[in-house]
């Protein structure tokens, strides 16, 4: 557990007030420690989360930065955070409790292996787009994980099959894309009989759009 200076990590930050693409570099990390992100459980200190700036900041673009976690202090006035192309292995809910505010999160192109959709999650959060990662399979989900969740992209993902009420926690889904993942690969019933529906069984009643475009699904079958 090392401390080392890196060199400095300039992360591009968004002010919501300065509207039109206007971009400010706001260096917020200085200092940090190796290995850090890694380890659970490790003698984390927030000393790097001193110098973030103070509250304010909506919108906070962290991309290419070889992050392997999410940074445990990001302000928690975040309402969009884009981590694409970082190193991150897993999601799970319980990383973004400190990010009540957060409604859109984009992690395309991590090497996201596995997603835990436990409660706990910000209540408003309507984007998630996990393309690009290497999602094999998704865990059941049940109950109301993320009530707002409108937009799941899960787009070249290795996943071959669904299991039954794999959205079933995402009540107000509509637009869900799978595009360009393994579907039906292997598998002879890639997508269960019910793996669009509901805690009940029902149809998925929100969903609007359902990409399979590129998957190895049968043209035509989609499952609904
Ligand atoms: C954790 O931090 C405390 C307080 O700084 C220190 O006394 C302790 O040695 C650290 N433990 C490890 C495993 O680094
Ligand atoms: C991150 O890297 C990708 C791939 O090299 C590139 O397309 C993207 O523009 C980069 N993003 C930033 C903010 O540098
Ligand atoms: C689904 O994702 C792919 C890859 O990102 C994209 O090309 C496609 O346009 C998306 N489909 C829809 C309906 O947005």
């Amino acid at each position: 557990m090392r401390w080392t200076l890196l060199p400095l990590l300039l992360l591009t930050v968004l002010r919501r007030s300065q509207a039109k693409r206007v971009q400010e570099r706001v260096p917020l990390f200085r200092l940090t420690r190796q290995g850090s992100w890694e380890s659970d459980g490790s003698n984390a200190t927030d000393s790097p989360c001193e110098v973030l700036p103070a509250t304010g900041v909506t919108t906070l673009i962290l991309e290419n930065r070889s992050l392997e976690r999410l940074p445990s202090c990001l302000p928690r006035s975040l309402r969009r955070l884009d981590g694409s192309h970082n190193l991150l292995s897993t999601l799970s809910m319980r990383d973004l409790r400190h990010l009540p505010q957060l409604q859109v999160l984009r992690l395309h192109r991590n090497r996201i292996a596995a997603v835990h959709w436990s409660p706990g999650g910000p209540e408003g959060l309507h984007t998630l787009d996990l393309s690009d990662n290497q999602l094999a399979t998704l865990p059941p989900c049940a109950g109301s994980v993320l009530s707002s969740l409108r937009v799941l992209v899960l787009a070249g993902n290795p996943l071959q099959a669904l299991q039954p009420r794999t959205f079933a926690c995402f009540p107000a889904l509509q637009h869900l894309n799978l595009s360009a993942t393994a579907l039906g690969r292997g598998a002879q019933n890639a997508i269960a009989d019910a793996a669009f529906a509901g805690a009940e069984g029902e149809p998925l009643a929100t969903l609007e759009v359902l990409d399979l475009s590129g998957t190895y699904l049968e043209r035509g079958e989609s499952g609904c």
